[in-house]
């Protein structure tokens, strides 16, 4: 079965946990897609939920399918939250942000009580860095940011789009680093680059995961 079957076939599975009344969290890419399209369907048949959406691509999408958008400020705190990542081990750990969306992301993941996790089966691995994770910076600062990351061996490179520097929804930079070969544990590593200053934030989601859901092939695989 194709990684975008499996990648439906998760989110799917990940809708069932929302009920009515609830404040849903609205992860971005390619298979929180699936899962806002689901949403959705089960708007158009009598669920009432409020979502707060993790970019501007998904709220956009939420809107068109008739799902009540609201902010985070006027939430306050979120039921659940479904969302996507590059890469999920084995303690649900993730690197996100292959989308750009990372700083909302993890925001609307601190401030719900359930997150849970979808993904197709070449998203699971015994080890994060394959992927190279995305960090993201203050225009300001973020030349001299890549070469301090050059300093520490992370071979830096800054996210472009259409041959110009990309822009996430919040106006910043994405540099891209290779954390393959870092021979700091991953909490270390997530301290240390957030002590730099002009580093917003980072695509490491090391604690935030409740549950992850895996398409394996035409059967969703729930993990607690
Ligand atoms: C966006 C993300 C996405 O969740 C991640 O990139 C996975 O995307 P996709 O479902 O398209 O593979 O973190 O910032």
């Amino acid at each position: 079965m194709s990684a975008v079957n499996e990648k439906k076939v998760a989110a799917l599975e990940a809708v069932k946990f929302i009920e009515s009344g609830m404040n849903v969290g609205l992860g971005t890419g390619s298979t929180a897609f699936f899962m806002i399209e689901a949403i959705g369907e089960m708007v158009q048949n009598g669920l009432h939920i409020k979502a707060v959406a993790t970019s501007n691509e998904t709220e956009k999408l939420a809107r068109k399918l008739g799902i009540d958008v609201i902010t985070l400020a006027q939430a306050k705190r979120l039921n659940v939250t479904i969302d996507g990542a590059d890469e999920v081990d084995q303690d649900f750990q993730l690197i996100k942000g292959g989308g750009g969306a990372l700083l909302r992301e993890k925001i609307v993941a601190h401030n719900s009580d359930l997150n849970i996790v979808i993904a197709d089966s070449s998203k699971s691995v015994k080890k994060l860095g394959k992927f190279k994770l995305p960090i993201e910076t203050i225009p300001f600062a973020t030349q001299l940011i890549i070469k301090e990351l050059e300093g520490m061996k992370l071979s830096p490179v800054q996210r472009l789009k259409d041959g110009e520097h990309y822009r996430t929804d919040e106006n910043n930079d994405i540099i891209d680093i290779d954390i393959w070969d870092a021979d700091v544990k991953l909490t270390t590593l997530e301290q240390q680059l957030k002590t730099i200053p002009g580093i917003v934030e980072t695509g490491l989601f090391l604690t935030t995961t409740n549950i992850v859901i895996i398409g394996e092939g035409d059967q969703a695989v729930v993990k607690k």
